[in-house]
């Protein structure tokens, strides 16, 4: 029995650890589509390099629920995660599978902060509307506006080609400015 542990429930903790599944599935998804982007037939560095970011980035979101849970005092169980694609139909598409990947997180995050509430453990609430629910929304209106220049650019193509090295060159707030 943990010594720090209080006022956490078991549903609470349960949450954290399937949430934190849900962040090593993105993960494991961002690194197989900046893989695909980095294949001969693709090469699309300014996309590769977006995507191993995204992964990096979602990686440490599991490591801060990890830490957040041993912090509370619960059991920390790390997930084996289902294999991601490792194709897709165009960049485009993988752009749009990341972008619905990106509310089903945040589908989540919703669900976990009215179960925290439910359980009246402000802590967490906190922990999930000040860090995760900001981020998830900042995410989601990131990938939504790169999906619409990529758009704007045809998709493919020569289009596709400066979007691409805008994104390589500039970065995301290069080709989309702030969120
Ligand atoms: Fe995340």
């Amino acid at each position: 029995m943990s010594l720090a542990k209080q006022n956490f429930s078991n549903v609470v903790e349960d949450a954290i650890n399937q949430q934190v599944m849900l962040e090593m599935t993105a993960s494991q998804t961002y690194l197989a589509i900046a893989a695909y982007m980095g294949s001969d037939n693709v090469a699309l560095p300014g996309l590769e390099k977006f995507f191993n970011e995204q992964s990096e980035e979602e990686r440490e979101h599991a490591q801060h629920l990890i830490d957040y849970q041993n912090k509370r005092g619960g059991l920390a169980v790390i997930p084996s995660v289902p294999a991601p694609t490792s194709e897709w139909a165009s960049a485009k598409n993988a752009v749009e599978s990341a972008l619905q990947l990106e509310k089903d997180v945040n589908k989540n995050l919703l669900r976990m902060e009215s179960l925290a509430e439910d359980e009246h453990d402000p802590q967490m609430v906190n922990v999930l509307r000040s860090k995760y629910l900001k981020e998830q929304v900042d995410s989601i209106a990131e990938i939504a506006k790169l999906m619409t220049q990529l758009n704007r650019g045809g998709g493919e193509g020569l289009g596709l080609y400066l979007f691409d090295q805008t994104l390589l060159k500039s970065g995301v707030k290069g080709v989309i400015g702030q969120v």
